[in-house]
């Protein structure tokens, strides 16, 4: 029988236990931990992952600033606004929901929020402690994938996992967790030679490649344990639309040893490890709880 590997349950499980340690941080600190979103313009997705966002930072009992700018917002205003969290002391995590409009170097943004508040983690100076070993903030996505690969088979030790996708965000940083967690990584990217009989070598596949339905039942072995990072919407029935992974799961499920759902999966372990990211930063900020 296929494993479904429920984001859904492990996430709430996460946050149960976040909310403690964010009530003892409060205790000794005199304030919750808190967590400033960033969202410049009116990209729908990005209203809809913000808004999920705030509510769950509230729902573990942090405090949670709320920043919508206009699509028409200048650099320097946005600079101004980063600058000006990172002086806060009550704000401990700061997330600037990408993409932001053409007019903005996100690259730019991204590098000016200090790297103790990055909950992100996606600062080059987080991103280079991940690449070391060094303690540091690790993007929350690739923590997710890897927290679920964990329920499938708690040691994943000398696996051969096969990323498809090279992003900073999602496809280099769960590399970077794999290798700490013994795998045997390969990095596949839209100029990978034979993907599919690369995959089939894996006995662990992370799909982070945006391609609604992407990875087939020729990419996976019997037994492989598939991570769906992908969220993409696709028409539905009715004229709505629905939300796809990467994976065509239909296809994939029955020849997996586990498999994650979207929605359901990876998705909302990504705002469970933002809160954990934002309690996280707040102590390593104030020391001790
Ligand atoms: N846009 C889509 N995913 C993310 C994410 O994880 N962080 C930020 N800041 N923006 C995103």
């Amino acid at each position: 029988m296929t494993q479904l590997l429920d984001g859904k349950a492990l996430a709430a499980t996460l946050r149960s236990e976040i909310a403690g340690q964010a009530a003892a941080f409060a205790a000794a600190h005199g304030r919750p931990p808190g967590l400033a979103v960033v969202l410049v313009g009116d990209d729908p997705a990005s209203q809809v992952y913000v808004g999920s966002k705030v509510k769950q930072t509230a729902e573990v009992g942090m405090r949670s600033v709320e920043h919508r700018l206009p699509a028409s917002t200048g650099q320097a205003e946005l600079l101004a606004l980063v600058d000006a969290l990172n002086a806060d002391d009550a704000i401990d995590g700061i997330l600037v929901q990408l993409p932001l409009p053409p007019q903005i170097d996100a690259g730019l943004v991204l590098n000016r929020i200090d790297p103790a508040k990055d909950v992100d983690g996606f600062h080059p100076v987080n991103a280079g402690r991940l690449a070391v070993g060094e303690p540091g903030l690790v993007p929350c996505t690739p923590l997710g994938s890897v927290a679920l690969a964990k329920l499938a088979r708690a040691d994943l030790s000398g696996l051969h996992a096969v990323v498809i996708g090279r992003s900073n965000i999602v496809g280099k940083p769960v590399a970077q967790l794999l290798l700490q967690e013994n795998c045997t990584v390969t990095i596949a990217h839209s100029r990978t030679r034979n993907l599919p009989a690369l995959c089939r070598q894996a006995d662990l596949i992370v799909a982070a490649i945006g391609r609604p339905g992407f990875v087939t039942a020729d990419f996976v072995k019997p037994g492989t344990i598939v991570i769906d990072v992908g969220i993409n919407r696709v028409p539905g029935e009715g004229g709505k639309g629905r939300l796809v992974g990467d994976v065509d799961f239909e296809a994939v499920a029955p020849l997996a040893s586990a498999i994650t759902p979207v929605p359901g999966g990876v998705g909302p372990m990504t705002i469970a490890f933002l809160l954990s990211n934002t309690l996280r930063a707040a102590r390593l900020r104030l020391g001790g709880l």
